[in-house]
Order: structure tokens, then sequence, then C-alpha cells
């Protein structure tokens, strides 16, 4: 369909090219540059496809081409004009319009713009002022392209889901406060004084509830709220993608993911993955890579070298592995020459603000061991440690000895460190990885009382079930899975429990009495009893997932309007205080009255 030039634009800013020449044509968009070159100027037009050069000419309407200067950076314009082939030499091939440019017949200012408070070219440091113009921030290529990005990801989930059978079901942000790990939204009732809705950490039950109605295989791209201290890589409020299924076993739910992801990295990045992922137990992750996230990108293994000094003189270690405890460490390949003792020093002070004592190392100089420590090595431990570490000039060993989960955390985290120190994390690789067999349950000696490793509703290996009972809750593991990609969480699930029984077992365990269990969680109760299905899901974080694919540093920079780091949206200016009236009509008063005098209630009289 041919369109008029009444209408604001025949084509958008990236169309244009060779075949067009001769045609007259509309255009509408952003000043990007305004450059005046011996008498005629050049503006480069944006819109979020790209940018055509117009081109005014002093002579050929001296009208047209005042009104043209007056035009400034980011106003809003309109041209209309005539495609022409740009003279030899002055071809741009860097943009897809680069070969023509457009001769201005007419100008028309839309709305014109202040001076911008930063230049959109450039990468700012400045995240605040970023955040506090958004809208400005959001015409910078790398934001839109992450947008764009994140689009693209969320076509093709919704595509692959739909093809496998998958409904898209939205369920409520209105819903009920549960413990489920985070601290909750709470959003008061005008129509129940006194009550709360709380906003959805996860649509965990309801889509559980969604299994128990009969719905097979549901999935949201559903957002989630969570009242937790921030970091790069979480927000307030953030994106999942969300996935249940009746009748499944594990497996089934990691071969849809897996093939989800395979077809994102191909249909979006031209990546072919190959599957399935790597999978590795929770124990095994901490025994090698001192995390439940490892990074496999980073090829150092953490090593058990308890046999080696199973008789040894030296006291530190004799009374680890006397207490129960173990000796764990870590041969960092050629990383000696890099890192150097001021590193070492470093790395013991990470060591120790994780609760271990120390960091003992050994540095090797061409044939010869530097360290405090081997001095008290028999010959035949110092020659079994070469062996069991692979022990060459230039590598680096490290060692904790503690308690098992401390002494491979500790190793963990200085391998991290120590990847960075030797930038020895490639960047263009993708080390996808599962996570299973978890704990079920984990003990917090500061609450003195187990929780659940991931939620409540998680189901234990069958083998482990029978351990419910006798009060081993560590040795029980659970069927669940998390999915890691280059040492990010990008996603967790698990089988889910289906019985009313095992569930109220479950909680009573994690120290909710049945009262509690009535009160928080009687809906999911009652509806087990009404033919639940065996079923089990997964969600994956969204925003990390675009994140670690567009390479971009914060999960800030791949929302449209993030929170700061105080939680705050500093375009809107939220959170904010309200009216009195607005308090009053949901029967709350604020114990510490408003600061802002505008919204300051008139004194009230009590009856
Ligand atoms: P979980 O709590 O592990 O599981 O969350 C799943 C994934 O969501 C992402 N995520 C976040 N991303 C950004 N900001 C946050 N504050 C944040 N918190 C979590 C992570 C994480 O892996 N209902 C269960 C899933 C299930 O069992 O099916 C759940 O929510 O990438
Ligand atoms: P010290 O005798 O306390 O000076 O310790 C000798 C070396 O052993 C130092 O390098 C300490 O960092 C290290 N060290 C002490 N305790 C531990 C431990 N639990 N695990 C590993 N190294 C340790």
């Amino acid at each position: 369909m041919k369109k008029s030039f009444q209408q604001y634009r025949t084509h958008l800013c990236h169309e244009l090219g060779l075949k067009d020449v001769g045609q007259k044509v509309s255009l509408c968009g952003w000043v990007q540059s305004k450059r005046d070159h011996g008498g005629l100027l050049f503006v480069d037009l944006r819109d979020r496809e790209g940018v055509t050069q117009v081109v005014f000419h002093p002579d050929k309407d001296p009208v047209l081409f005042a009104s043209a200067k007056q035009i400034k950076d980011e106003f809003v314009i309109k041209v209309v004009g005539v495609v022409v082939e740009r003279p030899a030499g002055t071809k741009n091939a860097a943009i897809p319009t680069g070969e023509i440019e457009l001769e201005a017949e007419n100008l028309e200012i839309l709305n014109p713009s202040l001076p911008l408070p930063f230049n959109l070219d450039e990468s700012i440091e400045n995240e605040e002022l970023r955040l506090s113009f958004r809208f400005l921030d959001l015409r910078r290529k790398k934001l839109l392209n992450s947008l764009k990005l994140r689009h693209q990801v969320t076509y093709v989930v919704r595509e692959y889901l739909t093809s496998k059978g998958f409904l898209e079901i939205e369920t409520p942000i209105l819903s009920k406060s549960t413990p489920e790990g985070a601290r909750d939204f709470l959003v008061p009732s005008r129509l129940s004084p006194g009550k709360f809705y709380a906003l959805p950490q996860a649509p965990q039950q309801y889509k559980q509830l969604l299994m128990v109605a009969g719905i097979d295989k549901y999935f949201q791209i559903a957002r989630c709220f969570r009242d937790e201290d921030l970091r790069s890589d979480r927000q307030p409020e953030f994106t999942q993608i969300d996935i249940e299924a009746s009748f499944v076993v594990v497996d089934d739910i990691l071969q849809w993911v897996e093939e989800m992801i395979q077809q994102i990295f191909s249909k979006v990045l031209g990546i072919e993955l190959s599957l399935p992922f790597a999978r590795i137990t929770y124990k095994q992750a901490l025994d090698l890579y001192g995390s439940d996230k490892p990074d496999l990108r980073i090829a150092w293994q953490i090593q058990d070298v308890g046999e080696v000094f199973e008789n040894t003189e030296f006291k530190i270690f004799r009374e680890v592995l006397a207490r129960g405890g173990v000796i764990k460490a870590l041969n960092a390949k050629q990383a000696s020459p890099v890192v150097g003792p001021t590193g070492i020093a470093e790395l013991e002070e990470l060591a120790k603000s994780m609760g271990a004592k120390g960091l003992a190392y050994i540095r090797i100089e061409d044939k010869e061991w530097k360290s405090p420590i081997v001095k008290f090595f028999s010959m035949e431990e110092r020659k079994k440690l070469e062996n069991v570490l692979g022990i060459e000039p230039a590598d680096l060993i490290l060692f904790s000895a503690g308690p098992w989960d401390q002494a491979c955390q500790v190793l963990g985290k200085v391998r991290l460190q120590l990847a960075e120190m030797t930038r020895s994390v490639p960047s263009n690789e993708w080390k996808f990885v599962w996570v299973t067999d978890f704990p079920l349950f984990e003990y917090s000696p500061l609450e003195q009382k187990w929780n659940s490793v991931h939620h409540p509703f998680t189901r234990p290996c069958q083998e482990d079930i029978g351990k419910l009972d006798s009060g081993r809750y560590d040795e029980i593991r659970a069927l669940a899975y998390d999915i890691v990609l280059n040492g990010v969480e990008l996603g967790g699930g698990s089988i889910r429990i289906h019985e009313k029984e095992l569930q109220e077992k479950i909680f009573s365990i994690l120290g909710i009495d049945k009262e509690r269990q009535k009160l928080l969680f009687g809906h999911l109760l009652k509806a087990f009893q009404y033919g639940a299905p065996p079923h089990g899901g997964i969600a994956l974080g969204l925003d990390r997932f675009v994140m670690l694919l567009s390479g971009a540093e914060t999960i800030r920079d791949v929302i449209a309007f993030p929170k700061n780091r105080h939680g705050v949206d500093l375009l809107t200016q939220s959170p904010s205080e309200v009216d009195f009236q607005q308090l009053k009509e949901l029967h709350i008063k604020l114990a510490f009255p408003s600061l802002d005098s505008r919204l300051r209630q008139e004194p009230e009289i009590e009856p």
C-alpha cells in the first residue's frame, strides 16, 4: 500500500538504499546530530531502527534552509524529500543507509527538545543520572538493543512452549502472604479493613493449583516481587519464565528447558548449542568447584588431599582431620608469577572473611616450593602431593582445611577471585550445567530451625522419604535442580509434593504447626484432597538470562524501568508519600507522620 505524505512517514530510518533513489519519501525521528559543511546542512535522523542522513541545500529553498538551521539535537522532526545517491567518497559503509541521503524538500518540527543532560553516544558512568532520565537513557543503542533482545527471547519462549502444548495463563498479582523465603511486599485492602494482599514472590502455589485443575502444561512470563536487599543481579520486581507440568519426571523438565534454551541461542544469537547440558550433583559441585553455581568456564578443580596428609606432622591439618574435617586443595595452574605475595594476602583475607582460619599456599618457582608450611611435610607427602595435584613450575597451590562445606566454599570463592586476577575466564564461552540432588533442608543456627533449601513444596527423593521420620533431615535429598550459566544461577525447580499428608509432614519439620498450616496453606492442602496429579516445574530468571546474553553487567540494563540499589525508581521518585485521605481509606495510620507538609494530615479527632 502506498502511503501519502499526509501521513507521518513512508519509511523507517534504516530502510532506504540505492533501490529507492529518485523516490519521494517521508521520514520521522529524532535529530541525532546536525553538521554544517561549507553551507550544506547535514542532519542524521534517527528512529528505533536506524539512521538516515538528510541534506539541506541553502540555494534550493532558502526558507526551508532557514528553518533547518533552527533544529537542534533530539528535536523530533518530519522530513519529506527525495532519495539521492551520495557523491563518491562520501558513502558510509558502516550503516545500511550509507549509500544514500535524503534531499529535504519539506521540514516540520514536531517537537523541540531541551539540551540533554548527558550525551547519548557515550557510555555514562553516572547511573543515578541515567535512571532519573530513563526515557533518554533508553534512546541509547546499548539499552535499546537489550530491550529488543529481551523481546526476541520471550518471543521464542512463547513459540517453543506453545509448540509443546503449554498454555500461557496469568495468575494474580494481588495474592496471599505465605512464608516462602524472601520478605513479601504487602498491599492493604480497602474493602477488608486490617487485611493485606501480598505481591507474589513467584506464582508457585497458583501454578500447582493449575495442575490440580487439570491444565497439564502451564507457562507464564511472570512478574515476581521480593523485598530483598538488592544486588547487581537482584531487583525487587523481576520476571520469571515460569513453567509447570503434570505427570512428569525430572528428565522431562530438563529436556524441555534445554531445548528451549537451544532454540533461543539459535534463533536469537545464531549460536548452536549441543545438548544435553552437563549435570552434576550438589555434592560434586561443592567438592569440585566449591559452589552450587559453578562457573565451568574456569578449568581449575578443587581436590581432596586428605589422604596425602592422613599421618601428617603438620599440626593444623592433623587437627582438622582428627575433628572429621577435610583438607581441600586448588592447583591454580601457572598462576604463581601473576599473583605474587600481595595477591595471596588478598586471597587469605577473603578466606578469613568466610570464617576460615587461614589459607595455606605453595608457590612453585622453577622447581622450588615457596611456602610457610612445606617444612612440615615429609618427603613422602611432598611426592604424593606432587602426583595428586600434578604440580609443575609456576603453579600456585592453595589449601583450605576445615569442615567440608566451609573448606569447599572458601576454595570456591578463591577459585573465582584467582580467575579474575589471572584473567582466565574466557568471555565468549557458554557453559551450562544442571546441579541436581540438592539437600531438601538446611539448618539455620540463627533461627535454630530447619528451612527448605528451595521451597516447602519440593519433593524429597523417593529413597530418602523414610528419613523424614528418623530426624536425619540433613541427609534427605530433594528432587530439585538448578540451571547455571557461566556461574550464574539462571533458574531452579523441582518435582513437587502432591499428597496432603507428605506436605503436612514437611510443613511440620519446617516448624509450621497445624493451625498455621491451615491459615497459610489451607487452599493447597484442600486442593491436594481432590485428585492432585504428580507434577513438577521450574522458573528461569528472565532478567538474568537476558543480562548474560547481552553481556550487560547488571540486570538493571535489561529492564526498561528498574529500581536503584535502594529500591527507588529515580524517574518517578517512587516509593513516595501518599495523601492522608488515601491512607484513611485504607484504615492506615502512620507511626511516623508524613514529612511532606502538603500531605500532612489534619489533626485527627479520635472517636
Ligand atoms: P527461585 O526462587 O529459585 O525459584 O527463582 C527462580 C529464578 O528467578 C531468578 N530470581 C531473580 N532475578 C532477579 N531478581 C531477583 N530478586 C530474583 N530472585 C530470583 C533467578 C532464580 O534462579 N517458584 C520457584 C521455581 C520453581 O520451583 O518452579 C522459584 O521462584 O534466576
Ligand atoms: P600459622 O601457623 O597459623 O601461621 O599458619 C600457617 C599457614 O597455614 C598460614 O599460611 C595460614 O594461612 C595457614 N592456615 C591456618 N589455618 C588454616 C586452615 N584451616 N586451612 C588452610 N590453611 C590454614
